[in-house]
């Protein structure tokens, strides 16, 4: 195998493909939510089977799920958009990533991307025949994204910043103060934002989730990304929104035209059901999330394991530096040993070998287990068997 194949999302699939041949595999790699999707979503998606499966629906999605959007970005993320040009729905948040990066990044343009950061910006990027250049945050700094990083980081070929929070794998959150710096760092530079809030339903402790949209002169500069997948535990409805500028949006609809069409009809009248619906499920889930980190945490304390304490998200970003080994080292190890999976940072970036992503997606006797599993593989690895 070559290097490049056993790299990033190529090394995550290869441990996944790994992982589903143990039939006592304990996954704590994988971001995706463990719940059932809630009942009334499903129920809307059958009746959508059987009354408007041949729906005709526009590539920016159905005027109904674009009006739910508008009303959730209003009453959740304070940001006004106008549903008709301003929302585009999308076959999830993998595919708003991309539409965004390629609707804002021409050959060359550069982007400014918090380190570790969600792979599949850096294959965007690349797709998009953009720069990324790096600025790095530390556990010790809960992995702030520092606005002079950011600023020093600038060049005359900045294009945009990627800001996601609560990040993927980082578990930070940018604090409001930091968001209204990096929004002013945007403005004077003339650069576009690219907010990923895929996670901001999922908030720790006192820490606050602020949309660089919502702030004033953040929404002419600012393409907000949001979709079902995390909050409504609906990863494989391949529903999600980017919502922006209306002139930037037309060039998002063009590409989302041109590259796949209109989301499913099915999904969509689903994503209606779960924007317009009752909420109390993704309030049970994000409680169930809470309880789970606390576990993890309390678990990882025990084995004397330090991390950047995770201010929202689903993940906990653990330094195992102690090891001396590369975390794909750790993750085979981890994986081919114990039947337990956790993410290599290094598959989320090159400088993070000494990081394990682990998730906090599973019930709580597994995540246990997991972490058991864990500790002993640790074991062994520091005994040198
Ligand atoms: C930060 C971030 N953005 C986007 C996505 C893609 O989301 P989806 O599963 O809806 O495609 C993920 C998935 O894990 C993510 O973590």
């Amino acid at each position: 195998m070559s290097k490049k194949q056993d790299q990033g999302t190529n090394l995550l699939y290869r441990l996944i493909g790994e992982a589903r041949t143990y039939d006592d595999v304990i996954v704590m790699g994988r971001g995706d939510p463990d719940f059932d999707t809630p009942a009334h979503i499903v129920a809307a998606a059958k009746e959508a089977m059987i009354h408007h499966h041949a729906d005709h629906a526009p590539p920016e999605g159905l005027p109904a799920l674009r009006e739910a959007i508008a009303e959730r970005v209003k009453r959740v993320n304070n940001i006004d958009v106008d549903p008709a040009t301003e929302v585009v729905v999308t076959n999830g948040g993998q595919e708003a990533l991309f539409l965004m990066v390629l609707a804002v990044i021409a050959p060359g343009d550069e982007m400014i991307v918090p380190e570790p950061n969600y792979n599949t910006y850096a294959d965007s990027l690349a797709f998009a025949g953009g720069v990324k250049v790096e600025v790095q945050t530390w556990p010790n700094d809960a992995f702030r994204a520092d606005p002079d990083l950011v600023r020093a980081a600038i060049s005359e070929r900045s294009r945009a910043l990627l800001l996601v929070s609560p990040n993927n794998p980082a578990a930070s959150v940018i604090s409001p103060a930091d968001t209204a710096e990096l929004l002013d760092i945007a403005s004077e530079n003339d650069l576009m934002i690219l907010s990923d809030e895929i996670y901001d339903l999922f908030v720790y402790d006192d820490f606050v989730h602020t949309s660089p949209a919502a702030l004033p002169g953040g929404k002419e500069r600012t393409l907000t990304l949001n979709a079902l997948s995390k909050a409504y535990s609906m990863t494989g409805w391949r529903l999600g929104w980017i919502v922006g500028p209306a002139d930037l949006m037309a060039r998002v609809a063009e590409l989302k035209a041109a590259i796949s069409g209109g989301a499913s009809v099915i999904s969509q009248h689903a994503g209606i059901a779960a924007l317009t619906g009752p909420q109390e499920p993704v309030e049970m889930m994000a409680e169930a999330y809470r309880k789970r980190r606390r576990l993890v945490l309390d678990a990882l304390d025990a084995m004397g394991m330090k991390y950047g304490l995770p201010q929202g998200g689903q993940f906990v970003f653990a330094d195992i530096g102690f090891t001396g080994l590369d975390s794909a080292e750790v993750a085979q190890r981890m994986l081919t040993e114990q039947h337990v999976l956790a993410y290599p940072g290094s598959a989320f970036s090159k400088d993070r070998k000494d990081y394990l992503r682990m998730t906090f997606l599973q019930p709580e006797d597994q995540l246990i287990e997991g972490l058991e599993r864990m500790k002993t593989a640790m074991g062994s690895i520091m005994a040198g068997q």
